[in-house]
């Protein structure tokens, strides 16, 4: 049931490019609109919302960190993303105005249900974005997308991460459209480029060598960074949880425009840091801007592993490692960015001997508050 392969885990993430097909297949109905899998919510609703509060944990809440530039760029709603055992905590501003989205792989994690009940007592519309079929998020939530990433048995969230953030990418074009953002040519332009994905994630695995051997020759670091930008730095927050999980090594990912007000004093001789640098097509002042950064640390003795897009010569000259994924709409890079630092998780743990599938102290789903 691996199919071939040594772990679940490793499965799950060759998964990648078929759930992210999956959950973008047969979505629109006869006008082009989003179709959700089970409720439905008024489109009245839907268009007099006034914000957007993503409530998630874990791997889930940086989907939602990851998804919410596109919406916001897309639908010009503000949209908030909280873990969801702190939103009921800090009296949240709740409204018949606000939309919930709850990102679930399980549907089951005890802190997000908690926190849906409490959003709709509040008098908040909740969209669930869940893989679970059935499960209580599923149930409870006014609607569900569902995330259509296949069963994932590994602890180490992958293939559903990737499935829900194109659930979210899915449902900010739905209200885009719906609340006369964008016009139809310029959805059918997003839906192609998001139809292209699959196969550039396919891409990413299939050049996937280096980054496993690199990963395979680090069993005895102590500590990795991960600086990301933009849609980057949610990124860098999955990478360094990745590899906390499974390989046991303390990580953090950090905004890479944080780096002078204080982490940079971590970095010493040797130090490895991961970069994910933004597309030099991007805004231009962003991509300088994180080549500096490379360079800052790279001047201070840091080993630069960085993740750049084919062709980012620029971005090579800086690098002591070069991992490449294909050119992408920026907002859409997460879903390449992401892999080579799940491969790069999974081949160190398993250098190091350890269960990836099951690691230490973890379970798959955490069913209790
Ligand atoms: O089932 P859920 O998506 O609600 O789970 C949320 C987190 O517990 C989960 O993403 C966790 O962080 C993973 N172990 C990460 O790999």
């Amino acid at each position: 049931e691996k199919g071939g392969f040594a772990s679940f885990m490793d499965k799950e993430i060759h998964d990648q490019p078929a759930a992210v097909a999956d959950t973008l297949r047969g979505r629109l109905d006869a006008q082009g609109r989003l179709k959700l899998d089970e409720g439905v919510v008024d489109e009245y609703v839907l268009k007099s919302i006034d914000k957007i509060i993503v409530i998630a944990c874990g791997t889930a809440s940086y989907a939602g960190l990851a998804a919410r530039y596109a919406i916001e760029h897309w639908t010009r709603i503000p949209v908030e993303v909280e873990l969801a055992h702190e939103f009921r905590y800090r009296d949240p501003i709740v409204s018949v105005k606000t939309l919930v989205v709850a990102i679930s792989q399980s549907g089951e994690t005890m802190d997000t249900i908690m926190a849906v009940r409490h959003a709709q007592q509040q008098g908040a519309t909740v969209i669930g974005i869940v893989n679970a079929q059935g499960s209580t998020i599923a149930r409870e939530a006014d609607a569900v997308l569902y995330t259509r990433a296949g069963p994932e048995i590994a602890v180490a969230s992958t293939k559903a991460f990737v499935s829900q953030i194109t659930a979210g990418f899915l449902l900010g074009i739905y209200l885009a459209e719906l609340r006369g953002n964008k016009f139809p040519d310029e959805i059918d332009a997003l839906l192609s480029e998001l139809d292209a994905i699959p196969a550039k994630i396919q891409r990413v695995l299939d050049t996937a060598a280096p980054i496993r051997e690199v990963a395979a020759s680090m069993a005895n670091e102590r500590t990795v960074l991960f600086l990301g930008r933009h849609v980057g730095f949610p990124i860098a927050l999955e990478g360094a949880l990745k590899l906390k999980e499974l390989a046991y090594i303390h990580a953090e990912g950090f905004a890479a425009g944080e780096l002078k007000h204080g982490p940079i004093a971590l970095v010493e001789q040797d130090q490895p840091v991961f970069v994910i640098v933004p597309s030099p097509r991007g805004r231009e002042s962003l991509h300088s801007k994180v080549l500096s950064n490379v360079q800052e640390v790279r001047a201070r003795g840091a080993r630069t592993l960085v993740i750049a897009e084919e062709g980012d010569t620029v971005a090579a000259q800086h690098a002591d490692e070069i991992f490449y994924v294909p050119a992408a709409p920026v907002l859409m890079t997460p879903l390449l960015c992401v892999v080579p630092l799940q491969i790069f998780a999974l081949e160190l743990a398993a250098a190091k001997g350890y269960d990836v599938d099951q690691p230490r102290n973890l379970a798959k789903s955490v069913t209790v508050e």
